[in-house]
This record gives structure tokens, sequence and C-alpha cells, in this order.
């Protein structure tokens, strides 16, 4: 054994750490492998390892060749089985995003740490994939789109023309605790409209979502939206003095309300000087469940959070969704950034996590140093989807699918084989050519498992005459054709 003994006592000393991780990655991989329990020590020798440290083995030791072959806990792999599932769901989304006239965009799924850093506290911000890359910067796995398309929004400038219709399908990273449809990784699809201050902006954005629920069988039976607007709680907190630049912190804590107990509740909220008044109020109003309770009782009249929601309401109808939302002024969502109509969708039996939130951000782009733009959209989870899919029995079921099958009938005739499956394709039909001598008994199992249309067979005497056997698979229907004519 050639085992390779690095020593040190604080590996994350930033002069080290470079060296190691310069070495372990320059070394081929077949000559060092690292044994997962010399990372763990390491990791302990570092603190326990924070989430998203990167932290180099103490040992690198090239006899072991043994790996954990299970993806990291909370991320998946994607078999052909899962990733069909997937490409369908991904499918659907896009295919909504088309009907609405928006446009995909993509960004990276590193971005700098300091994007993702809001000064209110927010859960998201506990659970970042960050680390230091080798050039010393602070980078993170991005755990939401938003930032980074409000960061692309000011990098165009005055470039694009508003209103923008943008959408995404993109993984994030979050370290969370795991719970059936949260993960540590997973897949968003977001749209946004940047540029719109009316509420016709969030009353099309979920409109877009009850379209996609409807594509895929859920109907409003199975899912609801609820809806408020942080205006409300803005429009307390004017009325007890609270400073505008508490508000993003008192929403973050609010939001808290169903994970921790009240008195702690209550305790946050007083750490950031609201009064004890104010506190009891803002905690009554969350209760409401009526948007007519909301203006006689708590908000006293009108005012612009009543006329969004109305507005919010009318439209509803108008897009034909008002049976899918309700107002819960319970919802306040966890990111610091909403400033106006907020709103998830729910399954109403109760039983999974948010399947889908969003909301108005009109102030964002200013916190990156930008002019602000009115802004709102929304984000929609690959898991909890495909959980309540499981429980409605509506998976659907997704096979391969190749439209052919060719194979050689001798193993001479190989090469004429790979002819007629280019043939084929030119023609842009799918080709699962049979690579190797095998019994047709063989080619007919295969056939069947890819859902193959026909097979086509190249046998001596049909090739030598310029023609293949043709047998469509669903009738049994056998014929002979010229290759030219193969379609
Ligand atoms: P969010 O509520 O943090 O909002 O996430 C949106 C959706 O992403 C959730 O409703 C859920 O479907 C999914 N999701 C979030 N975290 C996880 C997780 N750990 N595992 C599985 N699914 C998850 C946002 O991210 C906002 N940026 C959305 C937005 C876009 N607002 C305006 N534009």
């Amino acid at each position: 054994m050639r085992a390779i003994h690095i020593v040190t006592t604080r590996l994350s000393s930033s002069f080290i750490r470079p060296i190691l991780l310069d070495f372990v990655s320059c070394s081929p991989l077949r000559q060092f492998s690292i044994p997962r329990r010399f990372i763990c020590a390491a990791t302990k020798a570092n603190g326990g390892g924070r989430s998203g440290s990167i932290v180099a083995p103490l040992v690198v030791n090239e006899d072991f060749q043994k790996i954990d072959v299970n993806p990291p806990k909370g991320t998946r792999d994607f078999p052909p089985e899962d990733m069909r599932l997937r490409n369908w769901l991904f499918n659907h989304f896009k295919e909504v995003s088309r009907l609405f006239g928006y446009e995909e965009v993509d960004f990276p799924v590193l971005e700098t740490e300091a994007l993702f850093i809001r000064k209110a506290g927010e859960e998201i911000r506990d659970q970042l994939y960050c680390f230091e890359d080798r050039g010393n910067r602070r980078v993170a796995l991005r755990p939401e789109l938003t930032p980074s398309l409000a960061r692309l929004v000011i990098q165009k400038g005055k470039s694009v023309s508003l209103p923008l219709k943008w959408f995404a399908v993109g993984q994030c990273w979050r370290y969370e605790r795991m719970t059936r449809g949260r993960r540590r990784e997973h897949y968003q699809w977001n749209m946004d409209i940047i540029g719109v201050p009316e509420v016709t902006a969030e009353a099309e954005l979920i409109s877009s979502i009850v379209t996609f629920f409807k594509r895929i069988g859920i109907t409003a039976s199975d899912v609801g939206f609820k809806v408020s607007s942080r205006k409300v709680l803005q429009e307390l907190l004017k009325k007890y003095g609270v400073p505008e630049d508490l508000f993003g912190r008192v929403c973050i804590i609010i939001d808290k309300i169903e994970k921790i107990p009240i008195d702690e509740i209550k305790k946050e909220l007083g750490f950031t000087g609201i009064s004890e008044d104010a506190i009891e109020q803002l905690l009554q109003v969350l209760s409401v469940k009526s948007l007519d309770d909301l203006e006689a009782d708590i908000l006293g009249g009108a005012g612009e959070a009543i006329a969004d929601l109305k507005q919010l309401f009318s439209l509803a109808e108008k897009f034909g969704y008002s049976e899918w939302i309700q107002f819960d002024a319970s919802v306040v969502r966890g990111l610091a950034y909403y400033t106006g109509i907020v709103f998830e969708g729910f399954d109403r039996k109760g039983k999974l996590r948010a399947i889908c939130g969003g909301g108005r951000y009109d102030r964002l782009l200013s916190t990156y140093g930008g002019d602000d733009i009115p802004a709102c959209g929304f984000g929609f989870g690959d898991a909890v989807i495909v959980e309540l899919l499981k429980e409605k029995d509506l998976l659907p079921e997704l096979g391969q699918e190749v439209e052919n099958i060719v194979c050689a009938l001798d193993k001479d005739l190989q090469g004429a084989a790979a002819t007629v499956a280019t043939t084929l394709r030119d023609k842009g039909q799918s080709v699962d050519l049979v690579l190797e001598s095998k019994p047709l008994k063989w080619v007919f199992k295969r056939a069947a498992r890819v859902n193959a249309r026909r097979l086509v067979l190249v046998g001596k005497a049909e090739w030598e005459d310029g023609s293949v056997s043709v047998k469509v698979l669903s009738s049994g229907e056998q014929f002979q054709v010229k290759l030219n004519d193969l379609e």
C-alpha cells in the first residue's frame, strides 16, 4: 500500500486548503480515492462540518476503491424512469409558460454568496450551501432563482423593454430538514413579470398555475390558493408608528407562527422594538379569513391592501378560477422581499407542505443597487407535486418510446443494418439498433420493453434485393419494402 499522509491540525486554514484540494483534484482518479471515514474524521476535526464548507481529506489513500453508491443525503439520481417523469413535468411547466407568452431564461447554479444574504434573518440564509472557491471568493449554490433574476434584470438595464415575462426551470439547493416533499436539492419552475405594478400581473400568474394543475388532472377540490397582501401588515405597522425598515424582519418572524410557540413569536417581535399593542393586533389580524372582516374590523375602511385584494378576487372570476382561491391573512411567506400580494398553493387534505408560492416584490432590485421596477412571480417545486400526484393516483405511466428496432439476421449484415438505421434516423425516425448477434426471441422481448412500433429485420435474401422486412408490432402486419421507400 502506498499511502500518502498529509497531516495538518487546522485544515480550514486558508493556506493549506487550496494546496490540498489542488493536490487531490489533480490526481488521476484511479490513483487516489478518498476513504469516507477519513473525510468524516477531517470534517469533525474542522468543527463538525458546517453545511457546504469544503473540507479536504486528511489522508489520501490509493488502495480504496469502494464508494457509497447513494447520492448525498437529500439529493437524487434520475435513472431513466425518473427522468421520464421529470421531463413530463418540465414539459408541462414549459408548455404552460409558452401558452402565456413567456420567454425562458437561466442563471448559474453557483452565485456569489452576497446575492442571497439579506438582513431579515430568513431561514433560507441558514440553509445556504456556501463556501470559498479557490480564488477566495465567497460563493453559494442558489437556494432560489429570484435573486439571480433580479441581478440579470439590473445587468440588462435599459436594453430590455418592459414588461418582461420570463420563466425558468432550475435546480435549487437548500440545507433543509428532510420532510415529505422537502429535499436538499429541488427543481423550481418560476414565472415572473417585471415592470407591471397592477394586480393584473398576480392574477395572471395564478391563472398560469391553475392552467398547469388542470393539464395534469388536479382540480379545485384537490388544491387551493391562500392569498393575502403584505400591505395588510404594513398598514397595521404604520398605524402603530413602526419604522418601515422593520417590515421585512417582522414578516419573517410572523411567517414562523406555525413552527414555533406563540410566546417565542411575541418575544422575537418584542426584540424588534414594536409595542405590545401592535404585537397583539398583528397576531389578531392573522386569524382573519374574510376580506369583509378585515376591511370592517381591522383596517377600518378601504386602503391599498383591501383594494388590491378585491381587484384580485374580481379578476379571478374573469380568468375563471374563483373556486381555487381564498383570502387568508396568515399567509405572509418566509422571504423578506415581498411587498404586496402573496399567495401559496396548498393541498386541501392538508397532508403536504406548500406546493408553490409567490408574490409581489417591488423593492428587491434596489436592495442590489438597481432602480426599483415593480415585479412579481412564483416558484413551483418539482417534489411536492409528485407526492400529490401519487396520492391522487394521477402519476402518468411513461414507458420508453422508440419507433423502430433494427436488427441484422446475420452477423455479416450488421453493416447493412447500420445503413438501414441511418436511413430511418435521417428521416426523423428513432431507432434502437441491435448491436450484437441476438436470437429473434431476444429482439422481440426488447421491442416490447422499449415499446417499439416496428421491427425492421435485415435478412440476406431481402438485402440482396435492396429490401428489408418490416413487422408492425401492434397489428402483426408484416411486409417487405425497398430501403429507399422505408418511411
Ligand atoms: P419558496 O416558497 O421558498 O419561494 O419556494 C417556492 C416553492 O419551491 C415551494 O412552494 C416548493 O414547491 C419549492 N421548494 C422550496 N424549497 C424546497 C425544498 N427544500 N424541497 C423541495 N421543494 C422546495 C421562492 O423560492 C421564491 N423565490 C419564489 C418566487 C419567484 N417568488 C417570486 N418569484
